[in-house]
């Protein structure tokens, strides 16, 4: 898969309907094809209420928990590792432009390029790239910064630390990832208890971030003595904050 950015109307040709071609990891083919790989599935999820209500009311706190984190106005070169519904890439763009940056999104599928295309403002300085977060073709040290937000959980474990070790060749020493994710709710919150099998059925990979901190499986590449971790939601949330 090539890092050339993708205009709206490669996008589109990019996926036929309802295809799954080899490059697209088979987690996300087996266990996430109702969420973002089928047509409908983007038609249904593009919907910033509903991506709300899944995450219990809180979108608009971690997505701004994960803006205010990176900063009012972004100048330098942003990473956006993966595609998310709402409106969070439209504010993030807006911070970029006010600090005369960029940002890169990459995303390993079309439908979710051209899903986001098809929502940016067309002044918005966002480019869009298909590639795994596994194997990131670009250079490193390139970025000023990067935001992960929610794809960890979705991904196995060899997975997980392979985007890790990737996003941090690619920002530079001193810049800041953010993450934001699933973690291990407190015991005395009801979805300890009710949101385990929905997670179980429908995000398998989601209850590793319960079983493990995030910062127990980093990539030895990572400073872990500059990590920073916030709890969101009675802890069912986290922001953990990483200077490379
Ligand atoms: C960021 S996550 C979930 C975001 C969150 N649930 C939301 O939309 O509000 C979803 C995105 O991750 C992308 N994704 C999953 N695995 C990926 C990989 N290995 N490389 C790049 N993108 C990936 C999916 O294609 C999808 O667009």
């Amino acid at each position: 898969m090539t890092a050339t950015p993708l205009s709206a109307k490669a996008c589109a040709a990019a996926l036929p309907l309802g295809t799954i071609d080899d490059s697209v990891p088979l987690y996300l083919a087996s266990h996430y094809w109702w969420a973002y790989v089928h047509p409908k599935a983007v038609k249904l999820f593009e919907r910033q209420w509903l991506v709300n209500l899944i995450l219990w009311g809180n979108y608009a706190r971690l997505r701004d928990a994960a803006l205010t984190e990176l900063g009012c106005c972004l100048p330098g070169r942003t990473l956006q590792v993966a595609c998310v519904y709402g409106d969070l890439t439209n504010r993030l763009g807006r911070r970029a432009a006010s600090g005369g940056g960029a940002v890169d999104v990459i995303d390993v599928l079309p439908i979710q390029l051209k899903n986001l295309r098809e929502k940016l403002a067309a002044d918005a300085p966002v480019r869009l790239l298909a590639m795994d977060s596994t194997d990131l073709k670009l250079p490193e040290s390139s970025y000023d910064r990067a935001l992960i937000f929610f794809l960890l959980h979705e991904q196995p474990h060899h997975y997980r630390e392979r985007t890790m070790s990737e996003v941090l060749r690619v920002v530079k020493p001193g810049g800041k990832i953010v993450i934001v994710d699933y973690a291990l709710p407190h015991w005395w919150h009801p979805l300890r208890y009710l949101w385990r099998p929905v997670l179980a059925k429908l995000e398998p990979f989601a209850l590793d971030l319960w079983r493990q901190p995030i910062v127990d499986w980093l990539p030895a590449a990572s400073a872990k003595g500059r990590l920073r971790n916030e709890s969101f939601f009675g802890g069912l949330y986290q922001k953990v904050v990483m200077t490379r």
